[in-house]
């Protein structure tokens, strides 16, 4: 490829890769707050949130992998690590402390809505610089974050 080329690239998939690098770290913050939650969740309704925090950190396991080698495949390398990861991403931490279920579910939810904020930016940015692989990605990480904020949301309802 001749310098221009390379140059027109870099130009070109910065602004996509930098917000997946967003996506991914928010994801993986997710990740671990989703399983922190599995892990310390008390209560009467501790084996309906164990469960079904799992299911959710098995899934973001999986996505996670996927955006990192989006931006692979957009000839860029992915950042790793926790430390790393953690200085992308704007989600806060809950301590491993006794605290009440009802709030492990509002943090997911405070969680998954800085995720789905960011893979909408992720979405828009591919879709302006014509990048459908991508913006597809990016949709279908929206689709399955919109569905666990409709669950985490109705656990909350009428309590
Ligand atoms: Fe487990």
């Amino acid at each position: 490829m001749s310098k221009t080329a390379t140059a027109t690239k870099a130009k070109s998939t910065k602004p996509i890769v930098d917000s997946l690098k967003t996506v991914l770290a928010d994801s993986y913050a997710l990740l671990g707050q989703t399983h922190i939650a599995h892990w310390n969740v008390e209560g009467p309704a501790f084996f309906s949130l164990h469960a079904a925090f799992q299911t959710q950190y098995e899934e973001l396991f999986i996505a996670v992998d996927d955006i990192a080698e989006r931006i692979r495949g957009l000839d860029e390398y992915s950042p790793g690590g926790l430390k790393t990861l953690a200085s992308l991403s704007s989600i806060s931490e809950l301590d491993a402390e006794a605290i009440p279920a009802k709030d492990y579910v509002a943090h997911l939810i405070e969680c998954n809505e800085i995720v789905g904020a960011s893979l909408r930016t992720a979405r828009d940015t591919a879709a302006e610089k014509g990048d459908p692989q991508t913006e597809d990605l990016m949709i279908g990480r929206i689709q399955v974050h919109d569905k666990a904020l409709w669950m985490l949301r109705s656990f909350l309802k009428n309590l």
